[in-house]
């Protein structure tokens, strides 16, 4: 989807987006739309049920008066609550509407509604923000579409009376959508496509975009100590890598110490020898989630050359049985130094994690320490696939997460960490094992985590409910939603950016 932002022009043939807020007056441009159409809008409106509401759009065939092929209302809301994530939906939503309209260009009348407070520049740049987020698709792997089949709809321009500084507030956005489809994209690469040691080399390529890169492969990894996300590759063809990627963009007087970002990045999780069932094992293609949005993130830092120091470990894996593969019974040593009894070799991502998350606190001594990961079913029966699973030693952190997901729309839900739940990963023969009981299957997970980090702010994110879109939504088109980036680069911005 190509996306551009302009000054207002009425004169084309592309479908016109046009905003209604909800309640009694339409807005201006709504208004003057009408009149130019002989009053078309306010007839198609009162023959409908379309009320300006949130997330309802409406179309008028060829009305006249105008060149434009077909005018969509596009409801706003109410104006009161009109803000950047409204402004972002509406871009989206219209993306979704025309898709497969058989219209080919949309052209957004971006306009706030009266009494918003939102700048029409903000309100295109955002607008323009949400189509550009809605029009992702990933179709590599389709090589026999019919022109029918695929969407109509290839180019939007946002239009709005300041260009130049809607283009301005839209260029960290544009920066921030470049990380969410790397997310995306890595997620949605089948498992025999992205193994561990093609995605080590898409981890090397982020040097392109200014980061800082290191690989260690298994050899490496086995010489310092890690033997939980060694043990986790050794029934695969593939070893274990570690990715280490660097962005220094603090400026003079900033704080050096990094935000921390680690990824779960199990590239196939079949179980081990602890094998799944095979129905819906498919999905497990984007156990590597976590990891998704460490590299997507950081790709969206360094294009906007954000003003932080941020660091992205993750650890990549996949999880295959085979006579070489790691057996339940086993005992491993951690880089931590703790040894792990493993007792069910699915439960393999708080193993990589585990390593990771030991290396990032020990070598950069974070000023906060935040993993991502596919870690539990659990969670999906805890919280669907709404929310993520938030466990946090840091309420100060905890209420930064809360917030962040709330303003764009990646919520999250804090669970406990009480020490009772502890209990439930004591081993008989090793320091800890790597399963709780039946109960509380995301906690015992999130707890055998926090073995693995020192008293410093930490949280960990289960995303394992979030990651894989079934349906569409107003941002995020079927499949991999990229759920994460936007969360974590707002959280970055509001409290770790310029300080
Ligand atoms: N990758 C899975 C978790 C998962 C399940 C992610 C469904 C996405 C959708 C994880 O490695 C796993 O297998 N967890 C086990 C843990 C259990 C063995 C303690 C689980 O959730 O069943
Ligand atoms: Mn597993
Ligand atoms: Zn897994």
């Amino acid at each position: 989807m190509k996306i551009a932002i302009a000054k207002p022009d009425l004169t084309k043939a592309a479908a016109l987006v046009v905003g209604a807020a909800e309640g009694p007056a339409p807005g201006a441009g709504a208004r003057e739309v009408d009149e130019r159409t002989g009053g078309a809008l306010s007839r198609a409106m009162k023959h409908s049920r379309f009320k300006g509401k949130a997330g309802q759009f409406l179309s008028v065939m060829a009305p006249s008066g105008l060149p434009a092929g077909r005018v969509t209302l596009a409801g706003l809301g109410p104006a009161d609550k009109f803000d950047a994530l409204a402004a972002s939906r509406v871009g989206g939503g219209a993306v979704a509407h025309l898709l497969g309209s058989g219209e080919t260009a949309a052209r957004i009348l971006a306009e706030p509604p009266e009494g918003a407070d939102l700048t029409p520049a903000s309100c295109a740049a955002w607008m323009a923000h949400g189509a550009r987020l809605r029009g992702y698709r990933f179709d590599k792997y389709r090589t026999t579409l019919k022109t029918s089949e695929k969407p109509s709809l290839s180019r939007v321009v946002v239009m709005c009376e300041s260009p130049g500084k809607a283009r301005a507030a839209h260029q960290p956005l544009d920066a921030l959508a470049d990380g969410v489809f790397l997310t995306r994209d890595l997620v949605s690469e089948p498992p025999n496509a992205l193994n561990p040691a093609v995605y080590a080399d898409e981890v090397r390529k982020l040097s392109e975009d200014g980061l800082e890169v290191e690989v260690f492969d298994n050899e490496r990894l086995i010489e310092m100590g890690m033997g939980a996300i060694v043990g986790v590759a050794a029934g695969s063809q593939y070893g274990a890598y570690l990715g280490i990627i660097q962005w220094n963009g603090a400026g003079r007087g900033m704080t050096k110490a990094p935000v921390a970002i680690v990824g779960k990045g199990v590239t196939f999780d079949t179980g081990g020898i602890s094998i799944k069932p095979s129905s819906g094992m498919g999905d497990m293609k984007w156990d590597m989630g976590g990891s998704g949005v460490v590299v997507g993130l950081m790709r969206a830092l360094a294009r906007r050359k954000a003003r932080v120091n941020a660091v992205g470990v993750v650890g990549l894996v996949e999880n295959m049985p085979s006579g070489t593969a790691q057996r339940p019974g086993d005992v491993v040593k951690s880089y931590s130094g703790k040894t792990i009894e493993i007792l069910n070799t699915d439960a393999e991502g708080r193993l990589v994690l585990a390593d990771a998350l030991w290396y990032a606190q020990e070598r950069f001594a974070p000023r906060a320490t935040i993993d991502l990961a596919t870690l539990t079913g659990a969670i999906l029966v805890s919280l669907g696939a709404h929310r993520a699973g938030l466990f946090c030693n840091d309420a100060g952190l905890q209420a930064r997460l809360v917030a962040a997901g709330d303003a764009v729309a990646e919520p999250v839900w804090p669970m406990p960490l009480d020490d009772e739940y502890d209990k439930l990963i004591e081993s008989d023969i090793a320091d800890v094992k790597n399963i709780g009981g039946r109960h509380a299957g995301s906690v015992t997970a999130a707890k055998f985590l926090q073995r693995f980090v020192n008293d410093s702010p930490w949280a960990h994110l289960d995303i394992a409910g979030v990651t894989w879109a079934n349906k569409a939504g107003a941002l995020t088109p079927k499949g991999g939603t990229g759920y994460g980036v936007r969360l974590l680069e707002r959280l970055i911005a509001e409290h770790y950016e310029g300080n």
